[in-house]
C-alpha cells in the first residue's frame, strides 16, 4: 500500500508547486485530535482532559508509531536516527539538492495540551499530503521530522534530539542522561524500539522552518493571525541541591537546625526579587520543581532538590543573573554553617537570532495568504534554535486562546488558527524548496 502510494506519486508528479498550495484544515485538525488522544489523562485540578506523553514512554512510542504510519502513508521515505529522531523525505525534482526541512516535536510535558510541538510535526505531514493531493513537485527534496525529547522534562536537557542532530551535544552525553528513576536515555530509546541506525548528525539542509503555537498572549492581544519569529531567548536550567540535617520539628531549637527547606525557600524568593528589581532586563525565573526529604511534617528537611529555569533575550543579563545566584548560594552557606550546596548545570543556550531571508519568505507567504502578522521573539525554546546553528532558520507562530496558555491542558488554538499557520508553512516550504 505504501509502495503503491510512492509509485503513484512518482508517476504523476509533473508540475512545480507554487504559492497556491493549500492544506486541508479538517484533516489537519483530525490528526491533531487523534495524536492528542495518546497519553490523554484527566486533570482533576482543572477538570479537563490533558496530554501526558513524555519522551521515550510507552505512550510516546504509540505516538511515534502513529506519526510514522502517517508519514509512510504520505509516501515519505522514513528513517530513524541514533537519537530516535524521525525523519521523512519526499524527493524533489533535483534529488541532489539540499532539502528544505520542516519539523518540531511530539513529546510533551506532563500537563500538556495537544498543540505544543504536535502542530509543527502534523502540519508538516499535512503539507506533504496537500502536495500529493495536487500531484505537485518541488525542486528540492523536503525532509520533515519529529525530534526526540524537545521538552527536556524527562531527561533534564531540552531540545535534546535536535541539539545532537546539530552537533551541540554529543550522542554519548545524551545516551548517558538519566530520568528521575535512574533509567538511561539510551536504554529507554532502545526499549521503545526507536534507537535507529541513521547517523544522527544532520547534513545541513537548504533551510529550516517550524510552525508552533505562540505559547503566550501577544498575537491574540494584537488581533493578528501569524507571528514571524525573529529568534529565541536564552535559557538556563540548573538543579540546586541543599543538604541540611534531619531533626525533630518540636524538640529542636531553631538555632540548632540546618534546614534544607528554608534554604530552598530563600533562593525561590531571591529569584523573584531579582526579576522584580528590573536590574536584569526582561529576566523570567521559575522554580518548577522542589522536593524535600524526608518530606514529613515532623522532621526538619535534610535534603531539598530544586530546579531553576531562567530566560532572557539578553545574554549579559543571563550571565549577571547566574553570577548573582552563585553569590547568593555562597551567602546562604555563610549564614547557615553546615549547609551543603550543590549547583548542577542541566541545560544552557544563548539567545538565538533567526535568519532574515527565511523570515522574509514567511512574511511574503503571510501576505500572499492575506494573513496579518507581526515580528515576534519566542519566549519558549524550540528545536529551530538548534537547527539554526547549521542552516538558515525561522519559525511561524499562531495565536493561542486563554492568553496563549501552554504547558497546561487548557492550551488551545482554534482550527482556523492552525489552518492559517500550516498554510503559511506550506507556502513558505514551497518557496524555499523551489529556490536555486
Ligand atoms: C520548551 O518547551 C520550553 O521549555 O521552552
Ligand atoms: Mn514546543
Ligand atoms: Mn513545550
Amino acid at each position: 500500500m505504501i509502495q503503491e502510494t510512492s509509485q503513484v506519486m512518482a508517476e504523476n508528479i509533473q508540475q512545480l508547486a507554487d504559492s497556491s498550495v493549500r492544506i486541508d484544515g479538517d484533516r489537519l485538525w483530525d490528526s491533531i485530535l487523534e495524536l492528542g488522544r495518546i497519553g490523554a489523562y484527566y486533570d482533576d485540578h482543572l477538570k479537563l482532559e490533558g496530554v501526558n506523553r513524555k519522551s521515550l514512554t510507552d505512550d510516546d512510542k504509540l505516538g511515534r508509531d502513529l506519526v510514522v504510519s502517517w508519514m509512510k502513508a504520505a509516501g515519505l521515505d522514513v528513517q530513524i536516527d541514533q537519537m530516535g529522531n524521525i525523519l521523512g523525505r519526499r524527493e524533489g525534482l533535483d534529488a541532489e539538492a539540499a532539502p528544505v526541512m520542516a519539523a518540531s516535536h511530539i513529546d510533551t510535558v506532563a500537563t500538556a495540551g495537544a498543540f505544543d510541538g504536535c502542530l509543527g510535526v502534523l502540519g508538516a505531514i499535512e503539507v506533504i499530503r496537500a502536495l500529493n493531493d495536487t500531484k505537485l513537485a518541488t525542486r528540492r527534496p523536503i525532509v520533515i521530522a519529529a525530534f526526540t525529547e524537545e521538552e527536556g522534562v524527562r531527561f533534564g536537557t531540552d531540545m535534546l534530539g535536535s541539539a545532537v542532530a546539530a552537533g551541540r551535544v554529543s550522542l554519548e552525553h545524551a545516551y548517558a542522561l538519566t530520568d528521575d528513576a535512574g533509567l538511561r536515555f539510551g536504554d529507554e530509546l532502545e526499549r521503545i524500539g526507536y534507537k535507529g541506525t541513521k547517523d544522527v548528525r544532520l547534513d545541513p539542509p537548504h533551510a529550516y522552518v517550524e510552525c508552533h503555537i505562540e505559547q503566550g498572549p501577544i498575537l491574540a492581544k494584537a488581533g493578528l493571525k501569524l507571528g514571524v519569529v525573529t529568534g529565541v531567548q536564552g535559557i538556563s536550567w540548573q538543579k540546586i541541591t541543599f543538604r541540611g540535617r534531619a531533626a525533630h520539628a518540636g524538640a529542636t531549637p531553631t538555632e540548632l537546625r540546618i534546614d534544607a527547606g528554608l534554604a530552598a525557600a530563600r533562593l525561590t524568593c531571591r529569584l523573584r526579587e531579582m526579576v522584580d528589581s528590573g536590574r536584569y532586563g526582561q529576566l523570567r525565573a521559575t522554580v518548577g520543581h522542589i522536593a524535600t526529604s524526608p518530606g514529613l511534617p515532623s522532621v526538619v528537611p535534610d535534603l531539598t532538590e530544586m530546579t531553576i529555569d531562567m530566560r532572557t533575550p539578553d545574554d549579559n543579563h543571563m550571565a549577571q543573573a547566574e553570577k548573582d545566584i552563585q553569590d547568593f548560594l555562597e551567602e546562604l552557606k555563610l549564614q547557615q554553617p553546615g549547609l551543603g550546596v550543590e549547583a548542577l548545570r542541566m541545560a544552557k543556550t544563548n539567545q538565538v537570532p533567526f535568519d532574515e531571508s527565511v523570515q522574509k519568505a514567511i512574511a511574503e507567504s503571510a501576505e500572499e495568504l492575506g494573513l496579518d502578522y507581526m515580528y515576534i521573539r519566542s519566549g519558549a525554546g524550540h528545536d529551530a534554535q538548534e537547527i539554526a546553528a547549521i542552516t538558515p532558520t525561522a519559525m511561524i507562530f499562531i495565536p493561542g486562546e486563554y492568553d496563549g496558555i501552554s504547558h497546561n491542558p487548557r492550551e488551545y488554538s482554534t482550527p482556523e488558527a492552525c489552518t492559517n499557520g500550516i498554510n503559511a508553512l506550506a507556502v513558505t516550504m514551497v518557496k524555499l524548496a523551489n529556490e536555486e
